[in-house]
């Protein structure tokens, strides 16, 4: 079994020294030797330390690599949209079969290079491409296939986690956070996919899309970042018996007509202490599936880093090369539900809302008078003098409300009301609630 490697970096690297670790037991694990053909990289002088690989094995060329006759299986981890859309779609449709990280196209473009795999009878595993190591889209596209599954709450980015976790424990404020996140090497020279939760939105869009049978591209994902969460919202959720965690969640819903949907968001939310995610912290990552027979389920481990993403990797590389010795195909894309995505203003969602308020007679009613305009109710309220609060600040009054589940527009509106009036003198923090309180 002869394997292109496209990309030689931080995982495409660690992908060569366990193939070479563990190359016997591959083998047995396999039935036939696992061999790599070539390895394309975009510096074929770059040195690698004490890569344990052949020289000669590196070439600027990757499609002429894929197009060689001895290449059994595509392992591309070189990343983004182009060219490695035009390798991976070349590879599937000469009947290659293809492993890869790449969740940036598979949220993008997953639908051609499916349509590609149908084409040439090849395989498209991508393990990788979500949560690093974590054994996660066999189960949703293989163990999970016999039930429903309803919703999908997620930690899927290192970076963020790690972030909103030293905010946690230090009260360091965003910027403060970054600075320890880069200086440790999760975050990269540039954050701005992780910081802003494209990556997260991407993984989502895959999540979504195995979950629930349709296809769900990045685009169709609601994204909302962590620039914005500030210390005093970290207060804030303490204060609550909670923490503030970057989370995906794609769950199904009904339209107005009564037909199936799914909303698919990635946002800054507060949880519960009690909530299992809500100790996921670091750089680690969980997924907590819910399903009508299985109940509730949840996956964790490391979300990042070359050999953790290698393991997935391989795992992946021994499922295709065992399909191709017994000339099996696994089972292809299911996106028979075909189902709308949900705009995010007809998510149902609940907020928590401090505000610095005047302390007079009436102010209650006017803040209340807006929720009840807007149709959403109150939960709780909680009111202190100025400082008492969460946030620890301010003039007159604080206000905490907590809301009842309400449609994410009726809430922002809700919000941006309640900013201009003149009662109000700020509101100090908004974050979305998830998991009870
Ligand atoms: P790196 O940037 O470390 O490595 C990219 C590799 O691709 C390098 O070897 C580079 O060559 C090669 N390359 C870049 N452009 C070209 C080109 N045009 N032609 C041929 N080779 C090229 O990326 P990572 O290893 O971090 O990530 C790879 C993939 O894995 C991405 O899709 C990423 O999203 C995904 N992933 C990464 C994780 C991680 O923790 N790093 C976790 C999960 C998924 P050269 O060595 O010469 O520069
Ligand atoms: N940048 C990503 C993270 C890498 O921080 O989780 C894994 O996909």
């Amino acid at each position: 079994m002869r394997l292109a490697l496209l990309g030689c970096g931080t995982v495409g690297s660690e992908v060569v020294r366990l193939l070479h670790e563990q190359s016997a037991d591959l083998a047995a694990r396999i039935g036939a030797p696992l061999e790599i053909a070539g390895i394309a990289v975009r510096r074929v002088g770059r040195d690698r330390g004490d890569l344990p690989v052949d020289p000669a094995l590196f070439t600027t060329d990757p499609l002429g690599l894929i197009k060689r006759d001895d290449v059994d299986v595509v392992v591309e981890v070189v990343g983004g949209i182009e060219p490695a859309r035009g390798w991976l779609v070349e590879a599937l449709r000469a009947g290659k079969s293809v492993v890869t990280a790449n969740k940036a196209l598979l949220a993008e473009d997953g639908a051609s290079l499916h349509d590609a795999a149908a084409e040439g009878g090849a395989d498209l595993y991508y393990e990788a491409a979500v949560a690093g190591a974590i054994p996660l889209l066999r189960p949703l596209r293989e163990s999970l296939h016999g039930d429903r599954i309803n919703r999908v709450t997620g930690i899927v980015n290192g970076t963020t986690n790690f972030i909103l976790s030293a905010m946690d424990a230090t009260g360091a404020g965003f910027a403060e956070a970054l600075e320890e996140a880069t200086e440790l090497g999760y975050a990269e020279a540039d954050p701005t996919a992780d910081v802003e939760g494209f990556d997260a939105a991407a993984k989502a869009a895959i999540l979504a899309s195995l979950a629930f049978h349709t296809r769900v591209t990045a685009a169709d994902v609601h994204r909302e970042g962590i620039t914005e969460v500030t210390a005093a919202d970290v207060a804030s959720a303490k204060a609550m018996g909670c923490t503030i965690k970057l989370l995906c969640i794609a769950a199904r819903g009904a339209d107005a007509q009564g037909r199936e949907t799914v909303s698919v968001r990635v946002h800054p939310a507060m949880i519960p202490l009690t909530h299992p995610l809500a100790g996921v912290g670091d750089a680690f990552n969980a997924v907590f599936v819910e399903a009508e027979a299985a109940g509730q389920l949840m996956f964790y481990g490391r979300g990042a880093g070359g050999a953790p993403t290698a393991s997935a990797v391989l795992g992946d590389v021994v499922a295709v090369a065992r399909n191709r010795l017994a000339a099996a195909r696994a089972a292809s894309e299911s996106a028979y539900a075909d189902l709308a995505v949900r705009p995010m203003g007809e998510a149902l969602t609940r907020y928590h809302i401090s505000l610095d308020v005047a302390d007079r007679p009436g102010v209650l009613e006017a803040v209340a008078g807006v929720f009840a305009r807007h149709e959403v109710s109150i939960a709780t309220v909680r009111q202190g003098p100025a400082g008492s609060g969460p946030v620890g600040r301010g003039s007159g009054a604080e206000l905490v409300i907590v809301t009842h589940v309400a449609p994410d527009a009726a809430l922002a509106a809700t919000v941006r009301e309640l900013r201009g009036l003149d009662i109000v003198g700020s509101v100090t923090s908004v974050l979305r609630v998830e998991g009870g309180l």
